[in-house]
């Protein structure tokens, strides 16, 4: 392990506590200017360390990104190669070129920043540096590719439970993938699906999560409609963890669809009135219900019969 690892690690397992530098350096023969010289790099990383001639160092509650910060928290037998980026494209587009090159799987990516950050049917999505928490997992499953509907659901049920877990706001779903807090959007997920990539029978499904969390200003087109969470009683690595450690456990386990109770329940869909429109076709009807693996259930107006929606690629509107 490097000086800086050890370093930052020791200073994470004490946070708000002083600690010597020859403490910090874990018995590693290095000279103080060596100890001091890590200290201005994880600061300038954005840690917030305070110095003290007779106590040492502590960390100050600091919200950085860390690989390793995330793997700690990770609960999981299935344990993520984590990557952090300062900034990027977009983390999905990243996944991709991964899974291009045969990556191993599950995978976490994260950035501070996307500067092409990609959302659904062609749209960007707004991700200003460290405002918000925009990561995609990687993983490979048997399932078929149609199911990628049912894993979108999954993930906003894993974003919306650990959104709860961390402030004391109340979210809601809007089928399929979007978290909101009162009437405004904050977090969006884009699944993307590439099929047996290697010539197997395994597909590579990559979840793209956009948490908007302390973004408060938002180009103009979005000001009436995103929002952020507000501040979370914990860092943006808390939040990674806990979403993670609870999609693995949906996608790994697809049978066992208990999350589907969390989802109805935060369905802001449910029993209303909504027009859909999928290729430029508009249809009003109500929204009846949501199907076990994620498909919305619809009952256009002036039919008896109901339809099960899966495609990704219709947008939906509350009417009332
Ligand atoms: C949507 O609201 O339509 C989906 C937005 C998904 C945004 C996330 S941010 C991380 C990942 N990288 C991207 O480019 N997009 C997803």
């Amino acid at each position: 392990m490097s000086l800086k690892d050890t370093v930052l690690r020791a200073l994470l397992e004490n946070k708000e506590i002083y600690i010597s530098g020859e403490n910090l350096a874990k018995g590693k023969s290095v000279s103080r200017n060596a100890v001091w010289k890590v200290i201005q790099d994880l600061r300038s990383e954005g840690y917030v360390i305070e110095a003290s001639s007779k106590k040492g160092y502590r960390l100050i509650d600091s919200d950085v990104l860390s690989e390793e910060e995330i793997q700690a928290l990770i609960q999981s037998p299935y344990i993520p190669e984590v990557s952090v980026y300062n900034s990027i494209d977009s983390t999905n587009n990243e996944a991709k070129r991964r899974a291009a090159i045969g990556s191993k799987e599950p995978q976490l990516i994260l950035a501070n920043a996307q500067t092409g950050g990609r959302g659904r049917l062609g749209r960007s999505f707004y991700s200003p540096q460290k405002t918000g928490l925009y990561m995609s997992m990687l993983y490979r499953t048997n399932a078929p590719i149609e199911s990628t509907v049912t894993i979108t659901t999954a993930a906003s049920v894993a974003v919306a439970l650990s959104i709860e877990e961390m402030c004391d706001k109340k979210t809601s779903i809007k089928w399929v993938n979007d978290v909101y807090i009162e009437d405004k959007k904050v977090c969006g997920i884009l699944t993307e699906a590439l099929v047996g990539l290697d010539g197997g029978s395994e597909n590579t499904i990559i979840v793209g999560i956009g948490v908007n969390i302390t973004t408060n200003k938002f180009p103009s087109e979005l000001t009436e409609k995103a929002a952020g969470t507000g501040k979370l009683n914990g860092p943006r690595n808390e939040l990674a963890a806990r979403i993670y450690n609870k999609l693995i456990k949906y996608a790994k386990l697809p049978k066992d669809k208990s999350y589907m109770d969390e989802y109805r329940k935060r369905s802001n869909l449910i029993g209303k009135k909504i027009s859909i429109t999928n290729d430029g076709e508009r249809i009003i009807g109500l929204a009846a219900g949501i199907s076990d693996d994620g498909g919305l259930i619809f009952l256009p107006d002036g039919c008896e019969i109901s339809e099960v929606l899966r495609s990704s690629s219709i947008s939906v509107r509350l009417l009332e």
